[in-house]
């Protein structure tokens, strides 16, 4: 089989699609005026934005006024919380959970260190919160709740709808109503995303995850939430994200949602597809694999597999070097690599979580794809088995004897060399 190029990171982030480039195009010649001018140029540029911001409210089923564009899902994750805080104006509590994305995560520590006391919900081993944690962490001064919609790392999908009516309930007694957030970064373009449906208040997303351009973020704040601004300046955004609007990138984000939710039901269905061959032969042909968060409801184009002994890094790179792009869940802190929070917080064992793989799948990947990556995957698993030093040390003889002649070999044939 020849080396191809494959590409299984499309939860960090996908390529943009052709129709999205064509729609930007404009953008970047004829159409460049500053859409705060009031002439002719300008007035193009503001006509392009309303109609984008008209265009990703009808997708999101909110008004064009709850729609505020930023410069990624960093960002408006970012707007959204502090901006909340801001505008409470006084300290109090806030309740999320210990596997968000580091946009969330990271902020709340920092407001900790500011005196807010915070809540991080735990998971079961699949990845997901529990309705009944999260009641009983409300309290008297509970001011926010921020809680993702799929995780990234594993794709476990939250109770949103569940907390958000849980929410409601608390809310009609009490005179400081809590606001809820949630980052649906890696849900928007693969489930059809209703504001109304979902119960939230404020939802984040981001272009480059679903097949539009990087640089552009989507925060909706529901119309009778009040969030001050965090960056000062113009009046740009109803003046909470001042700075000249990228027209081009808010446009193809505007074109991508558009194209990936006209797709979703066939999308789901491909990448459904490849994800279960991948996942079924990586199992039946290599020992010792097991599907981190295989049991919850999640989004479809994740696929987390711990190859047990051996580094996800190691794996990564070897990899690389045959054409297959992947991530691991682990992140390297100053030169040494720490496991996963998110597979730490599903109780995953700290030697397994460092064999953690993510394959994740786009609209773009093909059977083919698939195929290469079983054909080359066992011979490099099977190569670094042979330099682990954890099974050399955590197994007895019978135990290694079997896992490298017995079992492995009879399902890999390559690897008898
Ligand atoms: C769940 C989640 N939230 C937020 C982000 C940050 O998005 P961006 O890269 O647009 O800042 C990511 C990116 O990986 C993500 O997966």
């Amino acid at each position: 089989m020849k080396k191809r190029k494959v590409y299984l990171d499309n939860s960090a982030t996908t390529v943009v699609a052709s129709e999205v480039i064509k729609e930007m195009e404009p953008y970047f010649g004829a159409i460049y005026g500053n859409p705060s001018s009031f002439h002719f140029f300008g007035r193009m540029a503001k006509t392009a934005i309303d109609k984008s911001r008209v265009k990703i409210a009808d997708l999101l089923n909110a008004n064009p006024e709850e729609i505020l564009f930023t410069s990624c899902g960093t960002e408006s994750d970012n707007i959204a919380i502090f901006g909340l805080l801001n505008a409470y104006g006084k300290k109090g509590h806030i309740i999320t959970t210990r596997i968000e994305h580091h946009a969330v995560l990271y902020s709340c520590r920092h407001l900790e260190e500011f005196g807010y006391e915070v809540t991080y919900l735990g998971v079961d081993k699949d990845g997901v919160i529990s309705v009944e944690d999260f009641k009983k962490a409300v309290k008297d001064n509970t001011i926010f709740v921020s809680i993702m919609h799929a995780n990234n790392e594993v794709g476990a999908i939250q109770p949103i709808e569940i907390i958000a009516n849980e929410l409601k309930k608390i809310n009609e007694s009490r005179k400081n109503k809590i606001c809820f957030h949630t980052d649906a970064v890696q849900t928007a373009g693969k489930l059809f995303l209703d504001v109304k449906k979902l119960g939230v208040d404020m939802l984040a997303l981001s272009a480059h995850k679903f097949n539009g351009p990087k640089g552009i973020g989507v925060l909706y704040v529901k119309k009778d939430i009040k969030i001050s601004p965090v960056m000062f300046g113009g009046h740009h955004e109803s003046g909470l994200r001042p700075g000249t609007e990228n027209i081009a990138s808010i446009v193809g984000c505007a074109k991508a949602l558009e194209i990936s939710n006209i797709a979703i039901e066939s999308n789901e269905k491909h990448i459904l597809y490849l994800r279960e061959k991948l996942k079924k032969g990586i199992l039946e042909a290599i020992p010792e694999t097991v599907v981190n968060g295989s049991g919850a409801r999640a989004v479809s184009n994740i696929l987390n597999i711990s190859f047990n002994y051996i580094e996800g890094e190691a794996l990564l790179l070897m990899l690389d070097m045959k054409g297959i792009a992947v991530s691991t869940g682990s992140a390297c802190a100053s030169g040494s690599s720490e496991p996963s929070h998110v597979l730490s917080s599903m109780c995953v064992d700290p030697v397994v979580a460092q064999g953690a793989v993510r394959f994740s799948f786009g609209h773009y990947n093909t059977e083919e794809d698939v195929d290469y990556v079983l054909k080359v995957l066992p011979k490099i698993v099977s190569k670094l088995y042979s330099m682990s030093p954890v099974l050399n040390l955590s197994l007895s003889d019978r135990e290694r004897q079997y896992l490298r002649e017995k079992k492995f070999n009879r399902k890999t044939p390559s690897s008898k060399r």
